[in-house]
């Protein structure tokens, strides 16, 4: 039996209201806890090829004792799979499987999976419910909550998607044991930008022990309040994007082979370093900020140049018309917008 009191519950009322359940085990329980959502004749599981190694099993049999009719799509894990060629094959393999608007989809991994199962089920059938069960420190943490779906194009990073919620989102703290350390330390370059963002995350990350289940709460937490007040990013979420806008600069130059997580680490270094020059933060609190990232992340070495990278950073989705929003620091918990033109991005950062 599954003990409720021992799970922590975030609710976030989006245009859809769903819930967040944060806890040990919770994979074993996946079909008694989608039951409480959902009623679907059949599930469609999305996985890639290393989490349907590691807990595909352990799922399908506790939807199957659920009583649902599972199919599955697995493919190969990496970001490079984040496309339109493999959103295609997803939607194939539905309409061949005759999934209807009353089913479902099962997105079980890391972010590649929930980005682009998600968006998958934004447009099957104009759209059918999905349930995100986030194995990766980083999908736990950040991209498992608040919708935003979506693949990446040739020409730039998530260029196709859409913002669709979950309908659940189920945090099983103990699969993030079977991380690679690599994996794990890249979700901490996103956890790093909620330790600038929030004062509550910085201070557990930068005491002695950082509790897991804790971290996962209180970054889950601030992205519900950020989401609930600007679900569509008109604005306010557009903190979340810290470090962001170099970071996806450097994932296209290096061909999606640096992850995410580290891309944002090294993003984020670039910005608090423009800050401190600005002198909208002082030397100790970059200094925290650089310890947070040396402890959490290790250490992280910029293989590009900053102008290549502001110059491959011109097709990110922070961009209006001529102008880009930065978000800068000026202290921990306070990041402001900064619209700059994207030709002086370089000059700004430099
Ligand atoms: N939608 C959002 O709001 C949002 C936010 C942040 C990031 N993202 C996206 O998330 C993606 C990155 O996500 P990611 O870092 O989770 O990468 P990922 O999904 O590629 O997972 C990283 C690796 O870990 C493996 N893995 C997953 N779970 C595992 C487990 N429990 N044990 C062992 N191995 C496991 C995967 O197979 C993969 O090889 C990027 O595409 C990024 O753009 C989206
Ligand atoms: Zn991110």
């Amino acid at each position: 039996m599954l003990d409720m009191e021992k799970i922590k519950k975030i609710t976030v009322k989006a245009s859809g209201e769903y819930d967040v359940l944060i806890g040990e085990g919770l994979l074993d329980f996946s079909g008694e806890l989608i039951k409480n959502v959902a009623s679907p004749n059949k599930i469609a599981l999305i996985c890639d090829d290393v989490v349907d190694y590691l807990y595909s099993s352990k799922v399908i049999r506790s939807l199957e004792r659920a009583n649902f009719s599972v199919v599955k799509f697995v493919f190969k894990n990496g970001e490079k799979s984040k496309n339109l060629n493999t959103y295609a094959q997803i939607l194939s393999f539905l309409a061949q499987n005759k999934l209807t608007r009353s089913d479902l989809i099962v997105a079980l991994g890391g972010g590649v999976v929930g980005d682009l199962a998600g968006f998958v089920a934004s447009t099957y059938l104009r759209g059918i419910k999905y349930i995100q069960i986030p194995t990766t420190l980083l999908a736990q943490i950040d991209s498992s909550v608040g919708g935003k779906t979506a693949v990446d194009l040739d020409e730039g990073k998530n260029l196709v998607g859409a913002f669709y919620q979950p309908s659940l989102v189920l945090c099983d703290i103990t699969a993030l044991y079977t991380l690679p350390q690599k994996v794990f330390n890249d979700g901490m370059g996103e956890v790093a930008k909620y330790a600038v963002l929030d004062e509550k995350v910085y201070s557990l990350v930068s005491g002695d022990v950082c509790d897991l289940f804790k971290l996962v709460y209180l970054c889950v937490d601030y992205k519900r309040k950020i989401v609930e007040k600007d679900e569509f990013e008109g604005g306010l979420r557009k903190l979340l994007n810290l470090g962001h806008t170099l970071a996806h600069g450097i994932e296209k130059l290096s061909g999606y082979t640096v992850a995410h997580g580290k891309a944002v680490a090294l993003g984020l270094i670039q910005i608090m370093k423009s800050a401190l020059k600005r002198n909208f933060i002082d030397q100790q609190t970059f200094d925290g900020i650089m310890n947070v990232i040396n402890k959490c992340v290790g250490e992280v070495v910029l293989e590009y140049s900053l102008e290549d990278i502001c110059t491959n950073a011109t097709t990110d989705k922070k961009i209006n018309g001529d102008e880009l929003t930065l978000i800068m620091p000026y202290g921990i918990g306070d990041c402001r917008p900064v619209k700059i033109k994207i030709d002086d991005l370089w000059g700004y950062l430099a």
